[in-house]
């Protein structure tokens, strides 16, 4: 559809990001170089003490299929049944791409607390989801419980590190769209009175 503010609004590249999720997502998915562009737009984010408590990993291609026994795993150490513990080996075949987000935070620094690590976290995953939008691909950020599960905490994680989810990535089948009543703009940004 076309719409004439896209072409004036310089955010609308940001008020246009919807997730999308795997079902509607189908390949082409980003090359490294473009998940390394979208990396450099995480390294945007605001980050206190400059620690970078963050990183991600790239599972493509083939890759897909060792994370599928990891989801499986996952799900029948969750006591899941097979059916079930099938379906989730399918959250990571069916995706064209998954990125892996995996969060280092440290306890003990004295400048930026564990709250503010985080949220240098959340804003790496938000710049690297807008990044994808505006290079036109699309994705959605996912976690469950298998996050916590030994072996894909094993796979993915040094000492110190959490794992906080995947996002998937790919190209839209159909467009994301508004999940949630969200406030209006003046609820949230108003003078101090
Ligand atoms: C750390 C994190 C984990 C999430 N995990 C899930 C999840 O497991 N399943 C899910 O449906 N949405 C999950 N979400 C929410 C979606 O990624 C998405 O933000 C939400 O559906 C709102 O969609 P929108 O981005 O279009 O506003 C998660 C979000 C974050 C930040």
């Amino acid at each position: 559809m076309h719409d004439p503010q896209h072409h004036t609004n310089p955010l609308a590249g940001l008020l246009d990001r919807y997730s999308v999720g795997t079902k509607h997502l189908a390949d082409p998915a980003p090359s490294l170089d473009e998940l390394r562009h979208m990396a450099a737009a995480a390294l945007r984010a605001p980050d206190h003490a400059g620690l970078v408590p963050f990183r991600f990993a790239a599972i493509r291609g083939q890759a897909r299929g060792r994370l599928a026994d990891l989801f499986e795993q996952a799900a029948l150490i969750a006591g899941k049944g097979t059916e079930d513990a099938g379906r989730d080996r399918h959250r990571a075949l069916d995706a064209p791409l998954l990125v892996a987000v995996v969060a280092r935070i440290d306890p003990g620094h004295p400048l930026a607390s564990v709250h503010e690590q985080w949220m240098a976290v959340g804003g790496a995953l938000t710049n690297l989801l807008n990044a994808a939008h505006v290079l036109g691909y699309a994705g959605k950020m996912l976690s469950g419980s298998k996050v916590r599960a030994a072996p894909v905490v094993a796979a993915f994680c040094a000492p110190g590190e959490q794992l906080v989810g995947w996002v998937v990535m790919g190209t839209a089948l159909k467009a994301g769209s508004p999940k949630f009543n969200k406030p209006a703009p003046a609820k949230l940004m108003c003078d101090w009175p």
